[in-house]
């Protein structure tokens, strides 16, 4: 019911509070203040984030709402707490960085909390990012990290910037590039698409530079072909993602990258095949000409696709005339 959704959200608002006064204020949230400001983070990114810390002890939260005479129900169902075999709640987010996520109208409905190492994830006793569960008012697939707060940047701007973290959406925002959202560690979905079009016409797809990122990237423009958007794909070098990136190269690097450097579908999918071959060898560079020829053949303007024979041909020292037979022969075998 109405009066359900917003007691519950009024429980993540003042958990959220609770969180980023722990981290700003007290001597507990100390270690964690100085790994956010050794990941480079300002005052004012975290504060404008709304960060925070959840302790490591298990029952901070359940002693805060201790002496709010909350309904067991209500707190069971928050997806704060975590219900031990005495029936007993105890705190399911501990000694992790706390990420507010908000609806689209900027309610607080879910954290993300990250532990404190830096180590890599397949390092770890337990998951580097833990999300609250899907309760009544929030729905992973339904939901963007930072859209309520991007919307009118991604208007003015028009076009949306997508990145896979959101640590790479707050260094992003901090190296002054303020439209973008994350999807929360899943794929993206029709959903979020469907509230992205109602916004921006464009989205810039900056997933991280690594075979995962290139991977989900496809996936994206598979997703977004059955729609209307405009989409740019940015590369980021290196294997890094956008938030390495930004340490490494700096915020107008990242920022020339993200507003001019993206990449049409095409060529991004182009770009991709060519790394799976050797193009110092004959038979590999035939092949790599039909794959790529099978992209280029689908592509609606005429203007387009002499470009990307041009950069074909140039690529595989043929020349154009001999590409371009080639996309002729192929095309009169596909009618
Ligand atoms: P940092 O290490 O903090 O820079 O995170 P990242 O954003 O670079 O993480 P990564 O590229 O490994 O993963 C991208 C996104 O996937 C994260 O922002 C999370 O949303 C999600 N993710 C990563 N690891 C986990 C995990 O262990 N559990 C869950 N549920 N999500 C994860
Ligand atoms: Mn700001
Ligand atoms: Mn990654
Ligand atoms: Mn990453
Ligand atoms: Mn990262």
């Amino acid at each position: 019911s109405n009066s359900q959704f917003s007691l519950l959200k009024q429980d993540y608002q003042a958990a959220q509070a609770l969180y980023h006064h722990i981290l700003l204020k007290t001597t507990t949230g100390e270690p964690a203040l100085k790994y956010l400001q050794q990941r480079q983070l300002s005052l004012e990114t975290i504060k404008h984030f709304q960060i925070g810390y959840a302790p490591k002890e298990n029952k901070t939260l359940v002693s805060f709402f201790q002496g709010k005479n909350k309904e067991y129900a209500e707190l069971n169902s928050s997806g704060l707490f975590s219900e031990d075999d005495a029936g007993n709640l105890y705190d399911r987010f501990r000694d992790r960085v706390m990420f507010p996520i908000t609806d689209q109208s900027g309610n607080i409905v879910a954290f993300s909390g990250r532990i404190l190492t830096t180590a890599t994830a397949t390092d770890q006793p337990v998951a580097k990012y833990l999300n609250s569960p899907e309760t009544e008012i929030f729905n992973k697939g339904q939901t963007l990290f930072n859209l309520a707060a991007a919307k009118k940047a991604i208007r003015e701007r028009g076009e949306v910037v997508l990145f896979e973290g959101f640590m790479d959406v707050i260094s992003a925002h901090q190296a002054g590039v303020v439209n973008g959202v994350a999807s929360m560690g899943t794929s993206l979905t029709d959903q979020q698409l469907y509230l992205l079009n109602r916004i921006t016409k464009r989205i810039v797809i900056c997933y991280d530079g690594d075979t995962p990122g290139i991977k989900a990237a496809q996936r994206a423009l598979q997703l977004l072909k059955s729609t209307n958007f405009d989409v740019g794909v940015v590369v980021i070098p290196n294997g890094q993602d956008p938030d390495e990136f930004i340490k490494a190269q700096g915020a107008p690097a990242f920022k020339t990258l993200v507003e001019h450097k993206s990449l049409t579908p095409t060529a991004f999918m182009i770009k991709y095949l060519s790394q799976q071959y050797d193009l110092s060898n004959d038979a590999d560079k035939v092949e790599f000409l039909n794959g790529a020829l099978e992209y280029i053949i689908q592509v609606q303007s005429p203007v387009e696709q002499e470009l990307y024979l041009g950069q074909l041909a140039d690529q595989l020292g043929i020349s154009k005339q001999a590409v371009q037979k080639e996309l002729q022969d192929k095309q009169k075998t596909q009618k």
